[in-house]
């Protein structure tokens, strides 16, 4: 897919770090917690590089921080399960967004069929097992196979200017 002759890859190095996430920050996305289980071990983390790949087959992917918890444990046990935030969950988002160790006993939640948490009040589940996965830059997207979907009649909760935002006001 390379077009290896192209004059613009010779571009080398691209933008600086700073004007790209300035330019990206204008991106709105939804909000998810993806969360991840390896036998005891599960893990959440907050994420919005998430879309949906294919319907048929239904493939999405997120895009993981190798440096993160949720990357090892996400390629230990082959799934992942993005929560899709709802307005009114900020709370989640910010938790699941720190860097130290987390728990769910504050979050309440069911299991899925992957064995990973699934939030309860999200705007929907989307529960996959890893189908494939491509080391970029400082992270992997990880390519999933949804099993087991679930959604509710909920506004989602937006992330737009390094800000949580309802649909009303972006
Ligand atoms: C709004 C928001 C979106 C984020 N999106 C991502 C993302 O898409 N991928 C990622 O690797 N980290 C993302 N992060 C950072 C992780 O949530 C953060 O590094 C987290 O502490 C990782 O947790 P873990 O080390 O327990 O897995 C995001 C953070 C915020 C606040």
């Amino acid at each position: 897919m390379r077009a290896t002759l192209s004059p613009l890859r010779d571009r080398a190095e691209g933008v600086a770090p700073a004007p790209f996430k300035a330019a990206m920050r204008r991106f709105a996305s939804g909000v998810t917690v993806v969360t991840s289980r390896s036998g005891a071990s599960v893990n959440g983390m907050t994420a919005t590089a998430v879309c949906s790949v294919s319907a048929d087959p239904p493939l999405a992917l997120v895009v993981v921080n190798r440096a993160s918890a949720s990357h090892a444990l996400i390629v230990k046990g082959q799934a992942f399960a993005l929560n899709i935030l709802a307005e009114g969950q900020e709370g989640l988002a910010t938790y699941f967004a720190g860097g130290d160790a987390k728990t769910f006993e504050a979050a309440p939640h069911a299991v899925g069929e992957t064995g990973c948490p699934l939030l309860l009040g999200c705007a929907a589940h989307v529960e996959c097992v890893v189908e494939n996965d491509y080391d970029e830059g400082t992270h992997t997207i990880f390519v999933g196979r949804a099993i087991h979907v679930s959604s509710a009649d909920l506004a989602p909760l937006i992330y737009c200017d390094a800000d949580f935002q309802s649909l009303q006001r972006v």
